[in-house]
């Protein structure tokens, strides 16, 4: 059965690297995939130019490639949205002109595929600010269950990983029981408490507290200014990645294993019900669930709570603006 993928911002830097990847079978393996791109106006001749560019990657998996402008249309029956498009801080721009500008957006998509999509579909918000920008969205779609709507913090996860394994000389891929916790901001709260590779904890392998705090939290939390700082422009190639994972295990499931993904809140951990906050999950049976039962720390706690207070000040001032 062919799967129908909505992008949003089709025409960026992400969308560049993630369209390719995506049609390739990044998500559904084998399966025929239909890409739906959507854009603003002046981007779709640019993004005609990138349709080419898949055209001439003669991928088997790539079904059908449709551009439109519409949200509706993007969004018609398709089985995950991936709302990556949004509107850039510009010079100047106060914190409340940009959630005003993004509000603008999500609020017509969320509406969008609340006439449109299925109430099954899986939409992953990457744009800015993400976890804002999904409670916005969903507000908008009453009909489609809270749960379906998602930010994405597995950007913040890997960035965590790849900090662990370099400094504790273990692969990537023996790192389990990590967590972000609360707003895809400099906020967040990479927690390393519970991580383990091989069956080791993690930190007791790496022996050095003040590493924690003074090198690792802050380094995750700002590595998207040091790649601005770095390479001129934001991470992109990282981002599509993350979002084709956060998907993926959505679709696929964890095997039992922890992703950090930002949900809708049922008040665990003291996140207030309904923000849309990283916590950590599993997935199984196409359902993500959050990782219940874990005892916090003191330090931990007030990280959390930090970074919670930030989502609930954001959604008020959404409130204030009527997007809510
Ligand atoms: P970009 O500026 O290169 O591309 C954004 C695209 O969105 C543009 O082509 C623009 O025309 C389009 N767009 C704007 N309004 C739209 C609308 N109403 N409908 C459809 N398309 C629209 O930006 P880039 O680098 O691709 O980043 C996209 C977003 O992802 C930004 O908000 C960025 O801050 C965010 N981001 C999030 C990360 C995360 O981990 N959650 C990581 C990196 C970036």
């Amino acid at each position: 059965m062919t799967k129908t993928i909505a992008v949003t911002g089709a025409a960026g830097q992400i969308g560049y690297a993630l369209l390719f990847r995506l049609a390739a079978g990044a998500v559904y393996g084998d399966e025929p995939v239909r890409l739906r791109l959507l854009e603003i106006p002046p981007a779709l001749p640019a993004l005609e130019g990138v349709v080419m560019e898949l055209d001439d990657c003669a991928f088997n998996t790539l079904a059908a490639v449709d551009i439109t402008d519409d949200p509706r249309t993007a969004f018609d029956g398709a089985d995950a949205a991936l709302l990556v498009g949004a509107r850039p801080r510009a010079k100047g721009m106060e914190r409340a002109d940009l959630l005003e500008a993004n509000g603008a957006i999500f609020s017509a998509q969320g509406k969008a595929l609340g006439e449109v999509a299925g109430s099954d579909i899986r939409v992953v918000v990457t744009g800015n600010p993400a976890n804002t920008n999904a409670l916005i969205a969903s507000t908008h779609a009453p009909d489609i269950p809270a749960a379906r709507f998602t930010a994405l913090t597995r950007l913040d996860h890997n960035r965590a990983l790849a900090q662990l394994a370099a400094r504790a000389q273990v692969p990537v891929s023996t790192i389990e029981h990590l967590a972000i916790w609360g707003n895809h901001s400099a906020s967040q709260y990479p927690d390393a408490t519970r991580a383990t590779a091989g069956g080791r904890r993690v930190l007791d392998i790496i022996d050095d507290e003040a590493w924690v705090r003074e090198h690792f939290i802050p380094t995750v939390a700002q590595r998207g200014a040091a790649i601005i700082a770095a390479r001129g422009a934001s991470s992109a190639a990282s981002a599509a990645n993350a979002t084709i994972e956060h998907l993926r295990d959505w679709v696929h499931g964890t095997s039992g294993q922890w992703v950090s993904m930002a949900v809708p809140s049922n008040g665990e951990y003291g996140v207030p019900e309904g923000l849309i906050s990283s916590f950590p999950c599993t997935v199984a049976g196409g359902e993500h669930r959050i990782v219940e039962g874990l005892e916090i720390d003191t330090f931990s706690q007030a990280r959390i709570d930090a970074s919670v207070a930030e989502l609930a000040e954001e959604r008020e001032a959404t409130r204030a603006l009527g997007l809510l």
